[in-house]
């Protein structure tokens, strides 16, 4: 071989290099190429290799010739990394592409269940009343929910009919209503040393064993009761009268009615004026003119004992009320279970 015949295979090899260069598409070609010309085991090694076979005088002009191919070709390989490294970026950018004119997707907004808003808005009434909120356990003794409240063991509210009994905790029960609230504020009140007046609301769930479009085998309810020196049946009318205008945001007649509590004495139910027909007889109020929306009463003596408050020197009224019925006459609400079954269909109200 020589010096032209090198000169040439160069030659050639850089030609050839070039034009695959030119056709590379990614860094990783680029790099397959580089290996293969300049690399240890490289077409340009190998060229040089054969210098030693050049006559001796050629061999200097042969290095140099070889030292500007593998400049020329480092200098190829540089342009075609910087142009390789333009398209990757730009084809990056094209599958990371993103549309910042579409809408963005809105999560449907959650709401605080009407119930939740109207227990919170009825307690706020007697708050302001000067009522003081107290709470009760709604797993609770069998003593507390009926005994104290001066229903004996032979008391129908007590048979499995109605209450839900603990198969493991015996002695307890779900709480049927919110009356033994009654028991443990005014026990707490005394524990605290402090005298009458008392005011009290208390606000929770209670448990029947009934189900239908009217009944639920869980509810709510507000207790409320005040014990002070001579209070009446006056008072208690006036205070429901109050929380009844305030919750319904009009004036409306209500009518107390001679019923039956265990615990208290005399007891009534509390009627209001029909909201719907303004008295002159519908479906609703059955043509009564009247919807029935709580019991109350004068609270027994005999509670009064049972939770520590001497009965000659004090009185009290107290009142339980169904939160779901006050709230589905508010807001029309049809049908009780539509209060516990999740479906938000009718939730636009
Ligand atoms: N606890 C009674 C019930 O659940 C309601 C009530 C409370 C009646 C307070 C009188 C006094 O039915």
């Amino acid at each position: 071989m020589d010096l032209k015949a090198f000169a040439e295979r160069l030659e050639a090899l850089a030609r050839e290099l070039e034009a695959q260069l030119a056709r590379a598409e990614s860094l990783r070609e680029v790099e397959a190429l580089r290996v293969r010309a300049l690399g240890k085991k490289g077409e340009l090694k190998q060229a040089l290799a054969s210098i030693g076979a050049l006559a001796p005088d050629a061999r200097k002009e042969a290095g140099r010739i070889a030292n500007a191919v593998k400049a020329r070709l480092e200098g190829a390989l540089a342009d075609a990394r910087a142009r390789v490294e333009v398209l990757e970026r730009k084809r990056r950018m094209e599958a990371e592409r993103i549309d910042p004119t579409l809408p963005g997707r809105r999560p449907p907004l959650g709401a605080r269940h009407l119930l939740s808003r109207s227990l919170e808005e009825m307690v706020a009434i007697f708050r302001a009343m000067g009522f003081a909120l107290e709470e009760g356990p709604e797993i609770e003794t069998e003593r507390h929910n009926f005994d104290d409240l001066n229903i004996p063991p032979e008391h129908p509210a007590r048979a499995m009919h109605d209450t839900f009994f603990l198969r493991d905790l015996a002695g307890y029960v779900l709480r049927t209503h919110t009356s033994p609230v009654q028991i443990r504020a005014m026990r707490a009140w005394r524990e605290r040393g402090m005298q009458p007046p008392l005011a009290v609301v208390a606000a929770g769930r209670v448990f029947r064993c009934d189900e239908d479009a009217t009944h639920s085998p869980m509810f709510h309810q507000i207790e409320g009761f005040v014990v002070d020196r001579h209070i009446s049946l006056a008072h208690l009318k006036w205070t429901l009268r109050r929380f009844l205008e305030a919750w319904f945001a009009r004036t409306a007649p209500i009518r107390l009615r001679p019923s039956y509590f265990p615990f208290t004495e005399p007891s009534v139910e509390v009627d209001i004026g029909c909201l719907i027909c303004e008295g002159r007889g519908c479906r609703v109020c059955k043509e009564s003119g009247w919807l029935e929306v709580l019991g109350a009463g004068m609270i027994h003596p005999r509670v009064l004992e049972n939770a520590g408050i001497p009965p000659e020197r004090f009185s009290g009224f107290a009142f339980g009320l169904g939160v779901e019925r006050l709230v589905m006459l508010k807001y029309g609400v049809p049908d009780l279970r539509w209060f516990f079954q999740g479906d938000v269909r009718a939730g636009g109200m």
